[in-house]
């Protein structure tokens, strides 16, 4: 099934109910969209992509208009407040900005509402071409046996289907490759434990949780031989991903275990640099709450970036839908 998909509306997985409940939701206004990106109902670079370019297609049909003038302004406007609900991702806006384009190409309120919805449909489908692609690409990178160490998910749930990172595992294992894969936590909204340990059960691949602070004896145990993640964005020196990332590229590097970076070139930003990127700031509750449950004193002073940046020194490897780019990463 894919995550995110458009049948009179936008329809997605929510995967705050995972891996409790595989319950579909329905948005059908912006202002739902932008609720359900928000509390990571759909969540992961991708996936994000695909709920912008239908948000935008979402803005022509959520209402009836006068004027095709009052119906661009109105995609205009909305396609502003959905590229900005989670800033750090850069395919967000990829896919709001590539529709929106599109879409204010339309001579008739008709026309835009059909030129949105076939370019947002579009966006979907690629999303499954460049992954399957980077999926064969990255499985030459993994070997009959590998233990692989994966952060965040970057799985089928982090895209449109298929994945990324997780999706080169996917392939590999479909090549008839013996995987095995180390999920991490990935504190504080466990999409680790959460999305990638269900998924790759679901389709029965040997996967084994750990926490985030296990990383390092794992490697120092020799029990891990490469290290795949996706992105968020990547600069010109360096990517954007889940908090931990940084973290755990640093144990890579001192262990010398391969680092990879997995990402369709839509999260490719090379006009920018670290600076220029916002790193999503997200709420106390997140880390002071599990459910109802207490987990430190409710006045204490939390921190709670959600990405983080991770030089590209520390990347082996980045691999995109057209190919695997080494280092000194001449972009
Ligand atoms: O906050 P999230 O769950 O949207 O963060 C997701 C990640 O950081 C992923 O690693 C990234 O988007 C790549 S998903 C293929």
């Amino acid at each position: 099934m894919r995550t995110i998909f458009w049948k009179e509306c936008i329809w997605l997985i929510d995967q705050t109910k995972l891996p409790e409940k595989e319950e579909i939701i329905a948005c059908r206004t912006v202002k739902e969209l932008i609720e359900a990106i928000k509390k990571l109902a759909i969540r992961g670079a991708p996936a994000l992509e695909a709920a912008g370019a239908y948000g935008v297609a979402l803005a022509s049909f959520e209402k009836e208009f006068s004027s095709i003038e009052e119906m661009k302004e109105h995609l205009i406007n909305s396609a502003r407040l959905i590229a900005s609900s989670r800033p750090t991702a850069v395919n967000l806006s990829v896919g709001v900005e590539r529709v929106l384009k599109k879409a204010l190409s339309g001579n008739s309120i008709d026309e835009v509402r059909e030129i949105a919805l076939r370019e947002a449909e579009k966006v979907a489908e690629e999303d499954v071409e460049r992954n399957k692609r980077i999926g064969k690409i990255g499985a030459k990178l993994i070997d009959d046996g590998d233990a692989i160490l994966t952060y965040c998910n970057t799985g089928r749930l982090a895209t449109v289907d298929w994945g990324t990172a997780l999706g080169i595992v996917r392939s590999a294992v479909e090549e008839g490759k013996r995987v095995k894969v180390f999920a991490c936590e990935t504190r504080p909204l466990n999409q680790g434990s959460r999305l990638t340990c269900y998924e790759l059960m679901k389709d029965g691949i040997d996967v084994t949780l750990i926490t985030d602070a296990a990383v390092g004896i794992l490697m120092r145990k020799r029990l891990v031989k490469k290290v795949f993640v996706g992105a968020d964005r990547i600069v010109q020196d360096g990517v954007f991903n889940k908090i931990g990332t940084f973290t755990l590229a640093i144990a890579a590097s001192y262990h010398r275990v391969p680092f990879y970076v997995a990402a369709p070139k839509s999260t490719l930003d090379l006009t920018k640099t670290e600076k220029d990127v916002v790193i999503e700031e997200r709420g106390r509750e997140e880390l002071i709450y599990c459910g109802n449950r207490l987990l430190a004193p409710k006045d204490v002073k939390v921190y709670n970036p959600a990405f983080d940046f991770t030089p590209l020194s520390l990347v082996s490897a980045i691999i995109t839908e057209d190919g695997i780019i080494y280092p000194p990463y001449n972009f």
